[in-house]
């Protein structure tokens, strides 16, 4: 494992104007640096990098990260390779640290064994009259079994024997293809299996996927995580896909290998596969960053309703204005192999064309649940709706969702942001700091969320609880409760690092991409401690308020809490002035 404290240190190391500058021009315009951004199309440039924080984010499709990330995102590195590379523009090199996952270095040679194997398997292929008549029986031609490099391995123990130079090597158990049993035996994971391998965006064999011939469990065995594939990341058949996504502006998800293999058979060649995990937050944000469009088609069967609705709570936090995600259902006893093979292509992509729209899809499942005619069936759809809706960050996607959903309780949109407690702050201005104390009271956390990423350690200084619910009070928590844990100082990058990919990240990004916009012209440290009075203020007050309302009503506590609070009270308001 690579010790924390490297990856803060590398950071503080780096400049990522220049590490971004290796990959593509970057122009200055005023404190931060711009370019086109090499994440989406786009003519005019949103793509914004801070110099002081060193951090990046675009506008325009809402791609955000350090330096580590931009690496990662703009070569298809790993979080490991991407750090190696980096350390070594720099001429450091990366420590290691004993841990309890073993995590090795990628060695260019687990490559270059999954290449090898992949060969090997394709030869067997061709030797098997068996294998061959499997797949023939399936409609798969040998030009696409080409092009996804599909194989055969033998019903042996040991085949690889004949594939790598040294069957006892331990890397040969690192990349998962052979198993180290008891007393020094080893035997090939994949015996008798139809071969797929799991390719990279850079072509590179990181996993396989085995699937019986006949009858037998489990009909797949997958590769497992190993220092090449890491499965919540990588998507079957996606570098195959590239060039038709990006042509097509759309992107097919499926849930089966065959589905993607039997899809580009009949020419729908935009299609890719989750790797029997769940669609990740991960895969959506890559995918919309290829293409506008997103059609989720899963099998028809129950696992599949199950699937589609993962997939849609773990896209709404990365869905953004104009990208359209739809949801294919199909028949109950079809996938999407045996549809097209059934109907044909123009049918299947009639179908896409006519999918769900997301939007479409939450309500109806939202409104399923509920009975509309009674008002416990009311208050049951806002309650279900706002961990769902509040995940949102695109703006107009939110905005309509949240009048649709008022409309079917029978409340107004003002009255469902009020009971949602959803902040309506004003978009920051371009350059001139906004006057934080005079903002909306109900911006507070948003305003200290943005301090907290100019300077992270504020988050030292914050009271033990903010009294507040919501995402932006959980990442304020857990921004505290990190830098509790870690003595060190800390920086942004450190920051945006340790939250990437968690479910704090897409608050954060938001709040980095208002800093952005802030400017940098003024004083974190006053402007945060004006807020958390004023915060404070506001609890107070209204702690005050329900103490009176009580009047004669009130015991001795409650009077004494009363005294207290207005001393407070007045102590907040000379600090202030
Ligand atoms: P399905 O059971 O739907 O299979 O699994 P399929 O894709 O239709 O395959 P065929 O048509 O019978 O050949 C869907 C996906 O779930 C994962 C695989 O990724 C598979 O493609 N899976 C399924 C496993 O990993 N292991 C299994 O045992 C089964
Ligand atoms: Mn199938």
């Amino acid at each position: 494992m690579i010790p924390k404290s490297f990856i803060q240190d590398l950071l503080n190391r780096l400049d990522i104007v220049d590490v971004i500058e290796r990959y593509l021009p970057l122009k200055k315009a005023g404190a931060n640096y711009v370019a086109c951004c090499p994440f989406h199309t786009e003519k005019s440039p949103s793509f914004t990098v801070s110099q002081t924080k060193q951090f990046y984010h675009c506008f325009g499709c809402g791609a955000h990260g350090t330096a580590i990330g931009f690496v990662m995102e703009h070569t298809g590195m790993g979080f490991v390779e991407a750090v190696e590379e980096l350390a070594k523009s720099i001429g450091v090199t990366v420590p290691q640290e004993a841990s309890n996952i073993p995590q090795h270095k990628v060695a260019p040679d687990l490559y270059d064994l999954m290449q090898s194997a992949t060969r090997y398997y394709r030869e067997q292929l061709k030797k098997t009259p068996r294998a061959i008549d499997y797949l023939k029986r399936r409609g798969m031609s040998g030009e696409v079994a080409a092009r996804f490099g599909i194989g055969y391995a033998p019903d042996d123990w040991q085949n690889l024997k004949d594939a790598v130079p040294n069957y006892q090597d331990a890397s040969l158990v690192e990349t998962g293809l052979v198993i180290a049993g008891e007393e020094g035996k080893r035997y090939d994971r994949f015996r008798d299996r139809i071969m797929f391998p799991i390719v990279n965006v850079r072509g590179q064999v990181i996993g396989f996927g085995g699937r019986v011939l006949d009858k037998g469990e489990p009909k797949y065995l997958n590769s497992p995580e190993t220092p090449l594939f890491e499965k919540g990341h990588e998507l079957y058949g996606l570098f195959q896909a590239q060039k038709a996504i990006r042509a097509h502006q759309r992107v097919v998800v499926v849930e089966g290998y065959m589905d993607v293999v039997a899809l580009a058979q009949h020419g729908v060649e935009y299609a890719v596969a989750t790797l029997g995990t769940a669609t990740t937050p991960y895969h959506v944000q890559k995918l919309l960053r290829l293409c506008d469009q997103i059609v989720f088609c899963f099998d028809g069967d129950k696992p599949g309703q199950k699937a589609a609705w993962r997939a849609l709570e773990n896209a709404l936090p990365q869905l953004q204005d104009g990208k359209r995600l739809g949801f294919l259902f199909l028949p109950e006893e079809h996938d999407p192999d045996t549809y097209i093979r059934e109907f044909g292509t123009e049918a299947f992509e009639h179908e896409l064309d006519n999918s769900l729209a997301l939007s479409g899809y939450l309500l109806r499942e939202l409104t399923a649940e509920v009975d509309l005619g009674t008002q416990e069936g009311r208050s049951a759809l806002l309650k279900n709706a706002q961990p769902l809706l509040t995940a949102i960050t695109a703006p107009t996607t939110a905005l309509l969702l949240r009048k649709e959903v008022a409309a079917l309780a029978g409340v107004t949109q003002a009255e469902l942001e009020a009971l949602w407690a959803i902040k309506s702050i004003a978009a920051p201005q371009r350059a001139a700091p906004p006057k934080a104390r005079r903002a909306a009271p109900s911006g507070g956390l948003r305003i200290l969320l943005r301090c907290l990423v100019m300077k992270p350690e504020l988050a030292r200084e914050l009271p033990n609880d903010l009294h507040s619910d919501g995402a932006e009070a959980a990442a304020i928590a857990a921004l505290a409760d990190w830098l509790h844990e870690s003595a060190d100082e800390t920086t942004t990058a450190a920051m945006i690092q340790h939250f990437q990919g968690t479910l704090h990240e897409p608050v954060f990004a938001t709040a980095q991409g208002e800093v952005m916009q802030w400017g940098e012209e003024f004083d974190v440290d006053a402007e945060f401690a004006g807020m958390l009075r004023k915060m404070r203020r506001e609890a107070v007050e209204s702690e005050m308020s329900a103490l009176q309302a009580k009047g004669l009503a009130m015991d001795a506590s409650e009077r004494a809490r009363h005294d207290e609070l207005r001393e407070e009270l007045k102590q907040l308001k000379t600090q202030a002035s």
